[in-house]
């Protein structure tokens, strides 16, 4: 069709085997029977009962009562589009990884954008974080950077984020509210959780209510790692930069937006790329070398930090453009499983306290989201190249493996999948040296919780903090709970008594007293060191 024209990536080569186009087409069951009627069931007598043998009534109706699968458990509701990667020039110095080494290579992508807490119906343009999730489907196989437009997070151990999304959905006894950040139960989580601050103020600023799916940044979080021919590695922070810049809604904006048109973004990116406006964003890595893991006032590890821009520059490395809208939003849109363990050669982890739990969430989740252990065979989710190994059966298996071999290390059959030394592109996870006791805590950095939550704040224009003051005073003003109102307060004194005392003033509580006493590691002396090294080098 016209729309999938000049778009013959591989991908979308591949997706043609699976399109169908019923249009024009005669009716039949899903035993491919001619249907003859279509309005009326089979019944006995024109006044009597319907009856069991009405086979097509029966199929019809078993199928519509399936249709619906649970939705995701976060980022439920979202939106994507098909486009394309290039890198600017070889990464060859710093990874491997096929797809960022040759300019003139287009990789498929697929992006879905989402929110986090509202159920697959809610409002698009309310507070809340968005999700950037890119599969690049390299000649490697999949490659996932499952990031949000918010550069930090809540918390710093994977253990905590059950607690964390109780906290943030709807409250269970009433399933009030769908929005994020205007209850008790957050704001309580907030305040006896208080790794969460740094991520509270970019949730209580612009950043929150986009403008636009095409004006959003996109963040990794987690520090990765890259890994080069070589076998040097390097710490690693992605970014996605919009061409189209940076913008957000304001408040009185996004409140009538939801109610006027709660598919404002899906809308908006929908009707660009149908009209040629093809979104456009940059990638960009910040990288510290391995032996300069420790020259920071805070943990690389620790994923409520940023690594600030102008001791750690952003190189802008390629450019993702979306440009093809999807077929079908079912198939494609809500059965892509995203995951961050999907890796390729030269892209690997870190200890991150939080990326290694969720190296275990995402497939855990899809096991029952997509039904069973082969969703990996759905159309959007299969790599663009071959797939072999010895896995088998399971519900909804599509593909008719050859032979009675299914296991590794025969020797009835010698044409069994057999693994690939690293030279001929295995993965091979990167020997990082670890030893340690087995324990629950982590670096004290990890306790300072305010030094770059403050840092955020001071980085504000006077609007911006407006804003930030007002968003406040809106949502912590909705809690019910005063003692939880008052706690909150007393908690972002430690990032600015002036914001905390207007915010106190506005939703009634007592101002706070204190602030600044916080934990703080900071040592700028530490990241000038670093600032005058690299500079030498
Ligand atoms: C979706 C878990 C932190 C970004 C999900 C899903 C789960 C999950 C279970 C649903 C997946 C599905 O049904 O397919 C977790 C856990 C986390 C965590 C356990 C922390 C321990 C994060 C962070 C980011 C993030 C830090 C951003 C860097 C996303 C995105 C999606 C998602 C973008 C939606 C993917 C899509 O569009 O299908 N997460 N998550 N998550 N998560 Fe996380």
């Amino acid at each position: 069709s016209k729309k999938h024209q000049g778009n013959e990536n591989t991908k979308n080569k591949q997706l043609n085997l699976f399109r169908v186009d019923d249009r024009g087409k005669k009716m039949t069951t899903n035993q491919s029977l001619k249907v003859s009627e279509d309005e009326f069931s089979l019944k006995a007598g024109e006044r009597g009962p319907t009856l069991m043998e009405d086979f097509h009534f029966r199929e019809k109706m078993t199928h519509f009562d399936h249709e619906r699968i649970p939705e995701r458990v976060v980022h439920a509701r979202g939106f994507a589009a098909h486009g394309e990667f290039q890198v600017y020039e070889s990464m060859r110095k710093y990874t491997k990884a096929k797809f960022l080494q040759d300019p003139t290579v287009k990789t498929p992508v697929f992006v879905r954008f989402s929110t986090v807490v509202g159920s697959r119906g809610s409002a698009e343009t309310v507070r809340d974080v968005r999700g950037f999730a890119t599969k690049f489907y390299t000649e490697e196989g999949n490659y996932d950077l499952v990031g949000n437009n918010i550069p930090v997070f809540f918390i710093q151990d994977a253990i905590k984020f059950p607690d964390l999304v109780h906290a943030i959905k709807p409250e269970p006894h009433n399933e009030i509210p769908q929005a994020a950040s205007a209850h008790d139960t957050f704001w309580d989580f907030v305040a006896n959780n208080q790794e969460t601050a740094h991520m509270v103020m970019w949730l209580m600023s612009d950043r929150a209510i986009p403008r636009s799916f095409r004006m959003m940044e996109g963040f990794g979080v987690h520090t990765f790692r890259l890994v080069n021919e070589q076998g040097e590695a390097f710490f690693a922070k992605f970014h996605w930069k919009p061409k189209l810049g940076t913008h957000s809604l304001v408040w009185d904006e996004a409140q009538k937006i939801a109610g006027d048109d709660p598919d404002f973004h899906r809308r908006d990116l929908w009707e660009n790329i149908e009209k040629g406006n093809y979104p456009e964003f940059e990638l960009g890595v910040q990288i510290i070398r391995e032996e300069d893991e420790f020259m920071f006032d805070f943990d690389i590890l620790d994923a409520t930090k940023i690594w600030p821009e102008e001791i750690v520059p952003v190189h802008l490395i390629g450019k993702m453009t979306l440009n093809r809208n999807v077929d079908n939003v079912f198939a494609e849109t809500e059965q892509v499983a995203f995951h961050p363990g999907h890796v390729v050669p030269g892209i690997d982890f870190t200890n991150d306290p939080l990326l290694q739990g969720r190296l275990f969430s995402y497939t855990d989740t899809q096991l029952i989201r997509l039904g069973g252990p082969n969703f990996h065979e759905i159309p959007i989710n299969r790599p663009v190249c071959p797939f072999h190994n010895n896995q088998r059966d399971g519900y909804h298996r599509q593909t008719i493996n050859q032979g009675k071999v299914s296991y590794h290390r025969n020797s009835l059959a010698g044409n069994t999948p057999t693994p690939v030394p690293e030279e001929e592109g295995g993965f091979k996870h990167y020997q990082e040296k670890v030893e340690g006791r087995k324990i629950r805590s982590r670096s004290e950095s990890f306790k300072d919780h305010f030094s770059q939550a403050t840092l955020f704040w001071n980085s504000m224009t006077k609007p911006e903090k407006e804003h930030i003051i007002d968003a406040f005073s809106f949502e912590l003003g909705m809690v019910k709970s005063e003692s939880v109102r008052q706690q909150v307060v007393d908690m972002f004194a430690h990032v600015s008594l002036p914001l905390a005392t207007t915010v106190a003033k506005n939703i009634g509580v007592r101002a706070p007293k204190g602030g600044g006493s916080h934990v703080t590691t900071s040592s700028p002396a530490l990241s000038q060191e670093y600032t005058k090294k690299s500079a030498a080098t």
